[in-house]
C-alpha cells in the first residue's frame, strides 16, 4: 500500500478465537509495536455463519453469499489495512474452526478466481500458539489463504508457550516472544510503502492470466480479469 499522509499504518487483526489468551496478546503486542490505527475482530463473535457450500460466491458473485452483509465489517477493515494479522491458537494441529470458516468464505478472492488488487501490496502476519506443537501447520492454514488472496509479504510467528493461557506463560518464554515480536515489527515498518509481490505470486498471476484469457471456465472470473485490465497490460501491484 502507498503510505498515507500521517504515515500511519492501518492494521486489521482477525483473531480466530473470542478470548484474550496467549495468541491474542501476541497479536496485539505486535500491532502496538508496529504502531498505527488498529481494528480488531474476534471469531466467532464478529462472524459466525457457516459456509453452506452453495458456491454462489464463485458462480455469481461475492454479494450472492447468504452471509455477505455479516462479513462486511471485517472485509472493509481487511481491504483498508496495510497490515493484516491473523491469529489462532493451535487446535488439534490446525487453525481454529471459526478462523477456518472465515477463510472458507473468502475462496472467491483467491488468485485462481477474483483476487482484490489492493492485496498485492499488503503485508500480513500469521500468529499461532500451542502448548507444545502444531504451529507450523496452523500458520500454514492461514498463510495459504493470505498467499492466494495475493498478499505479497507474509510473516509467520509460532510459539510453543507450554501453557493454556497467557497467565501461565513463563517470563523466559515472554522474553523470547518479545524479541521475535520486536524483530518482525521492525521488518514490517521497513517494508511499509514498498511491498511488491515475489516470484511465486507473479508466477501464479501470469498462469491465471493465461487461463482467464484462453480457457476461462468460470464466467464471473473471466469478466473480472478483463474488467481489471489484467488480461491486457494492467498489473495489480503497479500504480
Ligand atoms: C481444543 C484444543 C485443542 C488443542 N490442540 C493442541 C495441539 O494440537 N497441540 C498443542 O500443542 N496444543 C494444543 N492445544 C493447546 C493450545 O493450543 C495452547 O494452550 C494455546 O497456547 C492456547 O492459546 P490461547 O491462550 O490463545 O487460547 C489445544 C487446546 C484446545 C482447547
Amino acid at each position: 500500500m502507498i503510505k498515507n499522509e500521517e504515515n500511519e499504518m492501518n492494521i486489521a487483526i482477525i483473531n480466530g478465537q473470542n478470548h484474550k489468551g496467549s495468541t491474542y496478546h501476541i497479536g496485539r503486542m505486535l500491532a502496538e509495536r508496529v504502531g498505527g490505527n488498529i481494528t480488531e475482530f474476534f471469531l466467532p463473535r464478529d462472524f459466525s455463519d457457516y459456509c453452506v457450500g452453495c458456491s454462489q460466491c464463485f458462480e455469481v458473485g461475492a454479494e450472492s453469499c447468504l452471509h455477505y452483509e455479516a462479513q462486511q465489517p471485517i472485509i472493509k477493515a481487511l481491504d483498508a489495512a496495510d497490515l493484516i494479522i491473523l491469529t489462532s491458537p493451535v487446535y488439534v494441529y490446525h487453525a481454529s474452526a471459526p478462523m477456518k470458516n472465515f477463510l472458507d468464505h473468502q475462496g472467491h478472492r483467491w488468485l485462481v478466481h477474483r483476487p482484490k488488487a489492493e492485496m498485492f501490496t499488503k503485508q500480513a502476519v500469521c500468529i499461532s500458539t500451542a502448548a507444545g506443537a502444531g504451529m507450523k501447520s496452523t500458520n500454514k492454514d492461514m498463510a495459504d489463504s493470505l498467499f492466494f488472496w495475493g498478499v505479497s509479504k507474509i510473516y509467520k510467528m509460532g510459539f510453543a508457550v507450554r501453557a493454556i493461557n497467557w497467565k501461565g506463560v513463563t517470563d523466559k518464554t515472554r522474553v523470547k516472544i518479545d524479541r521475535q515480536v520486536e524483530k518482525v515489527a521492525g521488518q514490517i515498518r521497513r517494508h511499509y510503502g514498498n511491498v511488491k509481490p515475489g516470484l511465486k505470486t507473479r508466477a501464479w498471476f501470469y498462469a491465471m492470466r493465461m487461463v482467464q484469457s484462453k480457457f476461462g471456465w468460470c464466467a464471473p472470473d473471466v469478466k473480472y480479469w478483463n474488467e481489471m485490465g489484467w488480461t491486457k497490460k494492467v498489473r495489480p501491484w503497479k500504480k
